[in-house]
């Protein structure tokens, strides 16, 4: 399912994003980097239709995204937003029964989404009862559910603990290995560098670079887009590793390249 931007803008008054172009490649993990307030959002928002682009176009086989019907758009695309706020009461199985609302009912499908991350005896809790985490557990889980082809999710780790963390990037490579097109927006690098097929470099709005991940994630273009130092490392298993160079940071005992 062909997602393209081409030549696409968004401004308002104070921001303004683009022109980007670029095709997601399919089947595969796309990331967008860059600083607080670069895009990244505004990006995935823009792919997702929520936002109509000011100049350009975003569409999804060829058709203008944000002209899609919602409930057609819901069997192509699901969406895990930045900000998880529920301004009514629901319970975690209406969030689930929400995020599929355009497919078939399937119980035993909802239960095995939430099961992947520990969640199913959360079906009947009030989701604003939830923690942090565990609310962002339950709109992965139901994306999953949602079954859609392409896949965004904005910072999808955020206020997750480690396990849990990890357990997203298994599960993100799972659905990788399944045919789905993925693209969320992230932050931590040696993730970026371990799931990621592809990555798209934002500064300011500005398109930086975009390419394959052995090709873009740099020591040279993170400095571009974060305007930091980093370091290289080089583990004893020869894998290369980026970090930021703490400054009065401990020493990380690897050998430094
Ligand atoms: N609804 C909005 N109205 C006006 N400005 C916005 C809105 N949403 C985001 N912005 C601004 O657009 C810029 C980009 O935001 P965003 O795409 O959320 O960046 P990121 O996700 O990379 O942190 C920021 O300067 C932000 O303040
Ligand atoms: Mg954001």
């Amino acid at each position: 399912m062909e997602l393209k931007l081409e030549n696409t803008t968004y401004s308002t008054g104070m921001f303004s994003l683009g022109p980007i172009a670029t095709r997601i490649p399919e089947g595969s993990i796309t990331v967008i980097m860059g600083k607080n307030g670069s895009g990244k959002s505004t990006t995935l928002r823009l792919m997702h239709g929520d936002l109509k682009p000011s100049g350009g176009s975003v569409t999804l086989e060829g058709k203008e995204v944000w002209k899609i019907r919602p409930v057609d758009l819901a069997r192509r695309m699901s969406f895990v937003a930045q900000e998880i706020n529920d301004p009514l009461s629901f319970t975690v199985k209406d969030v689930m029964m929400v995020s599929g609302y355009a497919r078939d009912l399937n119980e035993a499908e909802m239960l095995d989404s939430l099961e992947i991350f520990n969640i199913r005896h959360f079906l009947y809790s009030s989701f604003n009862s939830l923690s942090g985490g565990e609310r962002r557990l339950v709109t992965i889980a139901a994306s999953v559910y949602q079954g859609s082809d392409i896949m965004i999710m904005d910072e999808p780790t955020n206020f997750l603990d480690v396990d849990n963390q990890l357990l997203v990037y298994e599960v993100l490579n799972e659905l990788k290995r399944k045919g789905k097109t993925i693209v969320l927006a992230m932050h931590d690098i040696s993730a970026v560098s371990a799931i990621s097929d592809y990555i798209i470099m934002l500064k300011n709005g500005e398109l930086v670079d975009q390419g394959p991940t052995s090709r873009t994630l740099t020591v040279e273009n993170l400095k571009k887009v974060f305007n930091v130092p980093f370091r290289t490392y080089r583990t004893d298993r020869g894998v290369g590793f980026i970090s930021p160079a703490i400054k009065g940071g401990n020493e990380v005992p690897l050998e430094e390249s």
